[in-house]
């Protein structure tokens, strides 16, 4: 009878060590950041993260959705609502208001212009709505974060890159991304104080609105004007590429270099793989980046301000070892 009991208990015993053992399997499969339950401070189970994208026509945007999708994929309990505002500024207002009255738990915005977005990225941290503002920045402090890379510090990079390749004097043409976007002025500031103290000669410079068909038209007028062009500097690479289309329709592209900034792995870095582009600079989407901060913003955590990315330059002297680090 002694007997039976212990061995019954001994049975109890491995049954309830593989209980625990398969608890503690099922517990190691989740990361530590899943939710499973209700979060026990707001009682919810489900954030929904409205993203509003200012533009889905360009590579790096359609990446930027991407790397956002696939960070909030890693979290059962984040649900993400994309809108695509088709570089449309009064499009992009109205998806911000509407985010802000279905009561979404978070915005994330890429604006496309500063001035015109500040107001309702404004009202949305009026109505206890965080905001984390990704890559263009908006005007003033009121946002929860920004996240970007430095894009003077970009363009000052790029204007030494090239003050260094043309040995200090050239004629130069700066193809401009859209000026009332602030990575348009940053990386038109920093590259003038880049090549500031050299005998470089901007010859032509021209908004295209980051837009590679804006930049290909802007390149010809500046082909049919000037017989001598050193090297096109634009502020993406599509513009970078539009303008590469030009000169070889004109049978130029040979006499000149072309730099761009983005440096896609499919984009930007393949030209300079294929000898299209002389050099690009990284600028990354910070997709990742802003699903982290979102968490951590949803969790109640302070999170800095301001989140700078870093970049790194690709030329064909260090592309195949995976491009430089700026300092
Ligand atoms: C895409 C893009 C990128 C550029 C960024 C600047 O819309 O033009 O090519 O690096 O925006 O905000």
């Amino acid at each position: 009878m002694r007997h039976n009991c212990e061995s019954f208990r001994l049975d109890w015993m491995l049954v309830s060590v593989s209980v625990a053992t398969l608890l503690l399997a099922v517990g190691c499969g989740k990361s530590s950041n899943e939710q499973t339950g209700p979060d026990p401070k707001s009682g919810k189970s489900t954030y929904t993260i409205g993203m509003s994208q200012c533009n889905l026509g360009e590579p790096w945007r359609v990446q930027m959705n991407a790397d956002v999708k696939a960070a909030a994929e890693k979290h059962s309990n984040l649900k993400v609502v994309f809108k695509d505002a088709q570089n449309d500024t009064l499009k992009q207002r109205s998806h911000v208001e509407e985010f802000v009255s279905a009561g979404v738990d978070l915005i994330i915005i890429s604006p496309k212009e500063a001035a015109p977005l500040t107001e309702p990225v404004a009202k949305a941290m009026d109505a206890g709505i965080p905001v984390i503002v990704l890559d263009r920045a908006v005007l003033g402090d009121k946002f929860t974060s920004f996240i970007g890379a430095n894009n003077k510090q970009i363009g000052k990079a790029a204007g030494e890159w090239i003050k260094q390749k043309l040995g200090g004097k050239g004629k130069v043409v700066e193809l401009k991304g859209l000026m009332t976007s602030i990575p348009g002025q940053d990386r038109n500031d920093g590259f003038r104080a880049g090549i500031a103290g050299s005998e470089i000669e901007v010859i032509f410079e021209a908004d295209m609105k980051w837009l590679e068909p804006d930049a290909r038209k802007e390149m010809e007028s500046a082909l049919s004007r000037f017989n001598k062009i050193d090297l096109v500097y634009a502020h993406n690479d599509p513009g970078a590429h539009g303008a590469y289309l030009a000169a070889k329709a004109a049978g130029r592209e040979k006499e000149m270099m072309f730099v761009g900034i983005d440096a896609l792995p499919q984009e930007g870095v393949a030209y300079v793989r294929q000898g299209i582009l002389d050099a690009t600079f990284q600028y990354p989407t910070g997709g990742a980046e802003a699903i982290e901060t979102a968490l951590k913003i949803l969790a109640g955590e302070t999170v800095p301000q301001k989140i700078t990315l870093g970049s790194r330059v690709f030329d064909k002297t260090n592309v195949d070892a995976g491009g430089q680090a700026l300092n």
